[in-house]
């Protein structure tokens, strides 16, 4: 399939991406021909019912899900059809994720969870704790360090989890709900530090939450409904009477 010239301003770029899942005679047709550009530094929301395809986009972007046809570019480099190996190696170098329901590791504690991608990564111990501090306290969790996760908050745990999702630098932060589990006020303060590590970093967001208070902060905003991106507006939201605060 034909992608198209290079452009190192892309950060994600999807052609006619489907997923399609074989369950018994069903076929379900997760992403049904998905056209994306994402451009690097971007942040992008995705809103949309349950079951319209929003967690496979975000696998599939994050190689953590491989698509059925259709190409993929992360960063400028064909994915779609690589091997586990090479899909590990990218997903670790250019890939952090956080989840709804955090998974962070039960028997390690913070600073030990902030660590394990390092490791993976084979970044030497000291390095590893060094970073791991600082990311930590970017966070505002320096008094946390030797916590392990059910000792934390959900906001806290969501933190952790932040921290760890940068521990190897990537170029693009995928978010699944990631204020599913949380009071509205420590959702405002999880949306202000994607909000913070958008602008300082320059780091590539897409957030999936069927919160409008969450989606509608973002500067670009995606509707999906049957596998399918539906609409796809940019630009500061139009408030009127009640509609909630848009920045
Ligand atoms: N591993 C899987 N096997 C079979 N069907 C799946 C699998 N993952 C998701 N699906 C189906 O794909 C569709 C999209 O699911 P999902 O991406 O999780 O939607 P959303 O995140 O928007 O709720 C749903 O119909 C879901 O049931
Ligand atoms: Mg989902």
């Amino acid at each position: 399939m034909d992608v198209g010239a290079q452009d190192t301003r892309i950060a994600i770029r999807m052609d006619d991406i489907t997923k399609v899942y074989e369950v018994g005679e069903t076929e379900i047709r997760a992403l049904d021909g998905v056209d994306l550009e994402i451009m690097r530094g971007q942040f992008v929301s995705i809103m949309g019912p349950s079951g319209s395809g929003k967690s496979t986009l975000l696998n599939v972007i994050g190689c953590i899900d491989t698509p059925t046809s259709g190409s993929l570019r992360i960063m400028d480099q064909e994915v779609s059809r690589l091997k586990d190996k090479d899909l590990t190696a990218i997903r670790l170098s250019t890939i952090g994720f956080i989840f709804q329901q955090f998974y962070l590791i039960p028997t390690l504690n913070a600073i030990e969870n902030v660590e394990l991608p390092m490791k993976e990564a084979r970044i030497p111990r000291d390095d590893r704790h060094r970073r791991a501090t600082q990311l930590l306290a970017m966070v505002g969790l320096s008094n946390r360090m030797s916590h392990l996760p059910n000792q934390l908050s959900g906001g806290e745990q969501q933190r952790v989890a932040i921290a760890r999702a940068l521990a190897n630098e990537p170029d693009i932060l995928l978010a699944d709900e990631p204020t599913g589990e949380v009071d509205s006020q420590t959702s405002d303060s999880i949306l202000s530090i994607l909000e913070d590590l958008n602008r300082d970093r320059g780091l590539t967001m897409v957030v999936v939450s069927h919160d409008p208070n969450v989606a509608n902060r973002a500067p670009r905003r995606l509707s999906m409904v049957d596998g399918k991106i539906v609409s796809d507006r940019s630009g500061p939201m139009i408030t009127g009477g009640n509609v909630p605060r848009g920045t």
